[in-house]
């Protein structure tokens, strides 16, 4: 199944992407942590596209699409895969038709994970992620065994560089304005599901659970 997981920053779309990839048995392609991964390299690309993570901009649509469409001829998707973070504006959606067409495929699904800007801001700057897995965590909702410490690799926590107060109200704008029209894009299409993602990570898990099973009869 070729699925696209959308909401606003912090609604919780890695921490479902991860759990819906083993649910599937397909990769999760986040363009986040591609770029975040670019820049812990200090490679050419991370040099490049640190300052628009560092204040919530997005990176240049150029840049972008030649990273997914990469990702996209990779084996591992023969079967499918989840893209979160990408597409975040009108022409990275068309350049997403394109490459699929090309493939041969499309999308089957659009899950839209739905949270008060409220809530979203609390999400982020409490969120933690491990240096060596990439597993998230919350301090307050969802908090590691031992502080600090991954449950899962026993790797450090940090905190992201674009979690602080000013970046994310600026990450919430970008959202509003670039990728929230996006939404009408795909309803279009009819292949949008809503999710309420303020439930509990589990319960959010079993409504797209409940989605994906629908689909793939
Ligand atoms: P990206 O990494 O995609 O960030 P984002 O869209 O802002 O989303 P987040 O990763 O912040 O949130 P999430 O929805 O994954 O939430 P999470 O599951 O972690 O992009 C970062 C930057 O990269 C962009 O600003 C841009 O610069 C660049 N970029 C990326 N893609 C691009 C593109 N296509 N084009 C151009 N530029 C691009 O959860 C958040 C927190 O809440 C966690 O602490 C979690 O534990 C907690 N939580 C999750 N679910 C729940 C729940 N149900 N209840 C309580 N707490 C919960
Ligand atoms: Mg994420
Ligand atoms: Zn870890």
């Amino acid at each position: 199944m070729n699925i696209l997981i959308m909401g606003p920053p912090g609604a919780g779309k890695g921490t479902q992407a991860s759990r819906i990839a083993s649910f599937c048995g397909i990769p999760h392609i986040s363009t986040g942590d591609m770029f975040r991964a670019e820049i812990k390299q200090a490679s050419e690309l991370g040099k490049k596209i640190k300052s628009y993570l560092d204040t919530g901009k997005l990176v240049p649509d150029e840049v972008t699409v030649e990273v997914i469409r990469k990702s996209l001829q990779q084996a591992d998707t023969q079967k499918g895969f989840l893209l979160d973070g990408f597409p975040r504006t009108i022409p990275q959606a068309e350049a997403l038709d394109g490459i699929l067409k090309e493939m041969g495929r499309s999308l089957d699904l659009v899950i839209n994970i739905k949270v008060d800007p409220q809530v979203l801001l609390e999400r982020m700057t409490g969120r933690r992620v491990c240096q060596k897995c990439g597993a998230t965590y919350h301090v307050v909702n969802q908090p590691p065994r031992i502080e600090g410490v991954c449950d899962l690799c026993g790797g450090e926590l940090y905190q992201r560089s674009d979690d602080t107060v000013e970046t994310v109200s600026n990450r919430l704008d970008v959202y509003q304005k670039q990728t929230a029209p996006l939404l009408e894009y795909y309803q279009q299409r009819g292949i949008v599901a809503e999710v309420n993602g303020e439930q509990s990570i589990d319960d959010v898990f079993k409504e797209i659970e409940q989605v994906i099973r629908r689909i793939a009869r």
